[in-house]
């Protein structure tokens, strides 16, 4: 049976991460389970390392981690099922994809885990993260596992001299993923290479997609909204109207923000709608207009105010206040729907290694903001993205950076 057949409410996925330490599996980990959260599954990461430091304290030294020391290997395997313990309760209690992060770097690991899911009715997906660069690992070991729990206090060049005695244990004992029964994909050196094996049905060819583009080159994404726009002058939701002469003078600081940051490598994005057109234009550089950014299609409230439809629609009113997320203007969008239109767009953005603005709108930015910054699905709607700021986003191996630039009058 296909993987993820059973989309998209009965799915019980476990994901197994797989590689050696500082591949970049936590990343990966982490950047899927908020792709899928933002898509809207349940989905949560359960890290071994977290239990093995409840269990064993932090501070064990590279020894432990030695395949030959038979101590160290029961404390291992006891984090290990404590983990996968905590992962089993969580799908008991309607979770719907788990991730499993760990090494499980060898063979009988792996099929251990697989009963265990399997036994439980859960799917399993490997995804083994392999990492031949010596630059990213050096990267990823400076960057990462020096602000670790495990090295708090450490010296750096002791720390890394053990993490790095660390990775040497884990790769006497590793065995890469050759059982081509199983479903997996490896990503090689962040994204150059990609195997997949036994991958069908739509929420794994989503994985297969997210993961293909993560990468961790550093590149801001500046998120802002059009210029203020002549509907918004008099508080009418939607329409296709021109900038107001605010909204051209935002435009106009947007140009000298952008010359003062950038050269010609940028990619602009606008959507559709005149408002982010004309903003665009007014930068004197290439720009894209994308319908997939339109802003979310208000239906038969197209051009009222709010005070409009609170008097004429009071039910649609009360349901919007009620449940914003999921309220569907009639004949038009809800947040959802937006989600889901703007799924593409958000692999792109994943994928850019060059820096990129997106002039877009309020719910469209609250929804790719919602994103980068990690915020649950419920708050989306209600995120504060004014007019005539412009937010910088940064992802990092562990979150996101943000900067908020003020370019013009608060308005909106
Ligand atoms: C850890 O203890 O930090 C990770 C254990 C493992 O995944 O092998």
């Amino acid at each position: 049976m296909p993987l993820g057949n059973t989309f998209p409410l009965n799915t019980r996925l476990v994901v197994v991460m797989v590689g050696l330490p500082a591949r970049g599996k936590t990343y990966t980990a982490r950047k899927l389970a908020r792709y899928l959260s933002w898509l809207g599954y349940r989905a949560h990461v359960f890290n071994v390392g977290n239990h093995r430091r409840r269990i064993s304290g932090s501070q064990v030294p590279h020894s432990f981690f030695d395949p030959d020391n038979s101590d160290g290997a029961s404390a291992r395997r006891l984090a290990a099922e404590s983990a996968l313990e905590e992962l089993h309760m969580w799908m008991e209690g309607g979770g719907q994809i788990g991730i499993y992060d760990a090494t499980n770097s060898t063979t009988a690991r792996r099929l251990w885990v697989r009963q265990h899911c399997e036994r439980a009715g859960m799917e399993v997906l490997f995804i083994e993260v392999i990492c031949n660069d010596p630059s990213i690992i050096e990267g990823n070991i400076r960057e990462t596992k020096l602000t670790s729990p495990d090295y708090v206090d450490a010296n750096p060049e002791a720390a890394v001299a053990d993490f790095r005695a660390r990775i040497a244990h884990y790769d006497q004992a590793y065995e890469p993923i050759i059982d081509d029964r199983l479903h997996y994909i490896k990503i090689i050196d962040l994204g150059r290479q990609l195997i997949i094996n036994r991958i069908e049905g739509f929420l794994t060819g989503r994985i297969v997609q997210f993961v293909a583009n993560l990468h961790t080159t550093p590149r801001p994404i500046w998120l802002t909204r059009h210029g203020q726009s002549e509907a918004n002058v008099v508080g009418r939701i939607g329409e296709d109207t021109n900038l107001s002469p605010a909204g051209v003078r935002f435009s106009r600081n947007l140009t000298r923000f952008l010359n003062d940051r950038v050269g010609d490598s940028i990619s602009i994005w606008t959507s559709t709608l005149k408002r982010t057109i004309q903003t665009g234009q007014a930068l004197g550089r290439p720009t894209s207009a994308l319908k997939l950014l339109d802003e979310i299609d208000a239906g038969v409230c197209d051009g009222m105010t709010y005070a409009e439809i609170q008097r004429t629609m009071p039910e649609d009113y009360a349901a919007r206040t009620e449940d914003k997320l999921r309220y569907r203007y009639p004949r038009g969008e809800s947040y959802e729907d937006v989600i889901r239109r703007l799924d593409p767009v958000l692999l792109e953005l994943e994928r850019q290694r060059g820096p990129i603005l997106v002039i877009a709108h309020q719910a469209v930015l609250r929804t790719l903001y919602a994103y980068f910054t990690d915020h649950p699905r419920e708050e989306c709607p209600h995120l504060h993205i004014p007019l005539h700021t412009v937010i910088e986003l940064t992802p990092k191996a562990y979150g996101t950076a943000e900067r908020q630039f003020r370019l013009g009058p608060g308005i909106g």
